[in-house]
């Protein structure tokens, strides 16, 4: 077998990596479509030669990594090598998209101890740079240097910062609505910016449009296989961190259904490779003005309905990925929690003030879920910085300025 080949998540559809790779084939070209208002179809996963990897590689050396370091296990992504090290991309490259490798903060709630996995602090502050990383290595072994994507703020920031790290142009659709310190830092970081008039849906066709007429290499969540495949890596690192003992609970906010999709890649080739026993349990987080996928699974039906929450990162009312995050949370009798916009709040508020830790309202989604449904031995995902969204911080800050200025004059009296 090689090394690796694409499989069509819906139809079973095989696809070689050099047909998938030449072509830019991105859906399966059996079944696949993008359809306003519908979940793709045609989703496509990668999959290796696990028991070749498992022959070369052992647990105890996995766990012995750095972490943080996609590059240091490159059996298990879909990019040249050559004996178990990259060949076409520098060390110094590669150097210049490290993660940081300690992501587990620990917090006393209520006298029990709790997990956060707090993927804020890479390079551009949220979860996506995981994905932007390994399109934009791809992108350079392609030799391609343009990409596109279509985003709410969080996927277009992180590759407008990646691909300025790395020196390839990247050209960014983002719908009217988006919040404004999302767009200054996708602009900062030099990216072209295309400001759709118009809702997610629509930056999300009219870049399919263009980049296909301009041959950009597409970085559109779950159209591109990548960036599925790119969100496992917390899995690693996790795993590393943890030396091999996983939590029985992951907690992860969802909108479009592509980081826990991509979570329980990771996991599901652990367990393939014989280095975990017992899948933890996904508990998706959906906020409950955009709650497709809580829908999906309690009607095995979907159905449209506009999104609308404080939580901009996980509002999405036709989940690009959502067969996939649904099979993610049946594989592993996990379940959907929501929450309200005000629990949200709470919970960012709660986060801050007594843990220190500053998310935006997508990211406290998962404590918000946590504290309405608990479970021992958790992990809860923290996705986004804070500094991402700052209406909503204001939402509860601004007020306690204006009070404390006045009990300081009363004080004065
Ligand atoms: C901060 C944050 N949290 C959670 C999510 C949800 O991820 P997904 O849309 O893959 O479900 C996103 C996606 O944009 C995000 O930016």
């Amino acid at each position: 077998m090689k090394k690796y080949f694409y499989k069509c998540f819906q139809c079973g559809n095989e696809l070689s990596a050099s047909e998938v790779e030449s072509k830019l084939i991105y859906l399966c070209p059996k079944c696949g479509s993008t359809e306003k208002n519908q979940p793709l179809k045609g989703v496509l996963k990668i999959v290796y030669d696990y028991e070749s990897i498992k022959s070369k590689v052992s647990k105890e050396s996995f766990i012995r990594l750095a972490g943080g370091k996609i590059w240091e296990y490159p059996y298990l992504w879909p990019l040249e090598y050559k004996d178990f090290g990259f060949t076409s991309i520098s060390p110094k490259v590669l150097n210049k998209l490290t993660l940081a490798p300690n992501n587990i903060i620990n917090i006393d709630l209520e006298g029990s101890q709790l997990r956060l996995y707090d993927d804020s602090r890479n390079p551009t502050l949220s979860y996506k740079d995981r994905a932007s990383i390994l399109v934009a290595l791809k992108a350079l072994q392609l030799g391609t240097n343009e990409i596109s994507a279509a985003s709410t703020g969080n996927a277009g920031s992180s590759l407008a910062g990646i691909c300025a790290r790395l020196g390839i142009k990247s050209h960014i659709f983002v719908p009217k609505n988006i919040p404004a310190n999302k767009r200054i830092q996708i602009q900062s970081f030099g990216a072209n910016i295309y400001v759709v008039d118009g809702d997610y849906d629509e930056a999300f066709d009219l870049c399919l449009e263009v980049s296909k007429k301009k041959k950009w290499y597409n970085r559109n969540t779950a159209y591109n296989p990548l960036t599925i495949e790119g969100k496992k890596s917390s899995v690693f690192d996790m795993f590393i961190e943890l030396n091999g003992e996983m939590p029985e609970y992951i907690f992860v906010p969802t909108g479009d259904g592509v980081i826990i999709s991509g979570i329980y890649k990771g996991l599901r080739e652990l367990k393939l490779l014989g280095w975990i026993e017992e899948l933890p349990k996904l508990v998706a987080v959906q906020a409950e003005g955009s709650d497709a996928l809580f829908r999906y699974i309690e009607n095995q039906k979907f159905e449209y309905k506009a999104a609308t929450t404080i939580a901009d990162s996980i509002s999405a009312g036709a989940p690009r990925n959502l067969y996939m995050a649904a099979d993610a949370i049946s594989k592993t009798n996990g379940s959907v929690i929501c929450v309200s916009d005000k629990e949200i709040i709470e919970a960012q508020k709660e986060l801050s003030q007594s843990h220190g830790i500053l998310s935006e309202p997508a990211a406290a989604a998962s404590f918000a879920g946590y504290k309405k449904n608990t479970a021992p031995n958790s992990m809860l995902m923290i996705t986004g910085n804070g500094l991402k969204d700052i209406s909503s911080l204001e939402s509860w800050n601004e007020a306690q300025i204006i009070k404390s200025y006045a009990n300081w004059e009363i004080d004065l009296l």
